[in-house]
């Protein structure tokens, strides 16, 4: 067998079409920036996730950078960020001449929720990343931040579709940032990303920070830059919407069918919640102290897996900074990406499950 992680070429023909038909539609129109395209999907992605403001723009790094910016985040200021992330959610405070504080996450890689002893004079914020689809448990992060009176960005790159107490992630925090990456579970065919805001003010300023800061054309009232999402991007993004729920529901079938044939696996850490509403199903990551054995083993089976991530963002030389994080570290050691996507088939999946069972038979 060949298995890979993820293989977006594989498709369906029927979204294949009509990606390519919504991309002559595009061509014909002869409007590449703007649009209605992108007037659409801001439509579409505040009306699925009931947020006011959202803001495309063109990638979910840039979205972070963004809001930062739009917070007024930057020389002298701290932003506490989980050590166990992708590295944008550190790479932005540095960009915008902050400093990264880093905090140890959970045994599930969420900001660990003692993050408040990080809190300084300097601190202006703090950025949960909801890691794999999971979402921080938001309602006690937002009374804490409250009470240091910090301002909140929630890193829901990965965790498009995931809600809490029926509200949207990414919808908690002052701003929100959503990167569409192709391997996301809602994945442009390029680079895009989106801010979200349920404040005006921070809206405005969004939009003028990302469009070399002009209300109207030629008319610049603050230095920006261009981040401006590619019409066509937005286009094949309001294509992949058509398909969003039916793939989240295969998502989480595959998720159960895991945690089903892997419970009485004793030497596995399982993804806790993967099936509920907080958990969008983006990857499941197990743990074993024998990871590197098992990919080993899996690959030699044509099984890909990957690893998110392999290092800590403190133990990268642009960011060393010493400090235990030590589930954190524990993560990056002894986590393991199974395949989880809308095209792994049936027969793949008993595949990948017969062979981890082998594997600690
Ligand atoms: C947690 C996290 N933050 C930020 C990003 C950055 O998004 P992008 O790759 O669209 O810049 C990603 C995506 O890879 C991510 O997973």
């Amino acid at each position: 067998m060949n298995i890979p992680f993820l293989d977006l070429s594989r498709m369906e023909e029927s979204l294949k079409s009509r990606l390519k038909s919504r991309f002559s539609e595009v061509l014909e129109a002869g409007i590449f920036s703007g649009g209605k395209e992108v007037q659409a999907l801001e439509q579409s992605v505040s009306d699925i996730l009931k947020s006011k403001h959202s803001i495309p723009c063109a990638n979910g790094t840039d979205a972070l950078e963004l809001a930062l910016r739009a917070l007024g985040i930057g020389v002298g200021d701290e932003v506490i960020v989980p050590a166990m992330t992708w590295v944008s959610t550190a790479e932005v405070v540095v960009l915008v001449g902050a400093k990264p504080i880093f905090w140890d996450t959970d045994p599930q890689g969420l900001l660990r929720s003692d993050w408040e002893k990080a809190v300084t004079p300097k601190t202006k914020a703090v950025i949960p990343v909801h890691l794999y689809g999971k979402m921080v448990e938001m309602k006690l992060l937002m009374e804490k931040a409250k009470l240091h009176h910090l301002f909140v960005i929630e890193d829901s790159s990965q965790a498009f579709g995931s809600f809490q107490h029926t509200k949207a992630a990414g919808t908690w925090g002052d701003i929100g940032c959503l990167s569409f990456y192709p391997t996301k579970n809602l994945g442009a065919l390029g680079e895009a990303g989106m801010c979200l805001t349920q404040e005006g003010e921070l809206a405005k300023k969004m939009r003028l920070l990302l469009n070399h800061g002009q209300p109207i054309r030629d008319q610049h009232e603050t230095v920006g830059r261009n981040s401006r999402i590619d019409t066509v991007q937005a286009a094949f993004l309001n294509v992949m919407l058509e398909d969003f729920e039916k793939n989240q529901a295969i998502r989480k079938s595959i998720a159960k069918t895991y945690l089903e044939a892997f419970g009485g696996i004793s030497e596995l850490i399982l993804p806790e919640d993967i099936v509920g509403e907080d958990h969008n199903a983006h990857l499941f990551v197990i743990q074993t102290q024998r990871r590197d054995e098992l990919k080993q083993f899996l690959a030699e089976r044509g099984i890909g897996t990957a690893i998110h991530y392999p290092a800590i963002v403190p133990d990268l030389k642009p960011y060393l900074t010493k400090g235990d994080f030590q589930s954190a570290r524990n993560l990056a050691n002894h986590g393991l990406s199974l395949p989880l996507n809308p095209y792994l088939k049936v027969e793949e999946l008993g595949f990948v499950i017969d062979s981890v069972c082998k594997f600690f038979r």
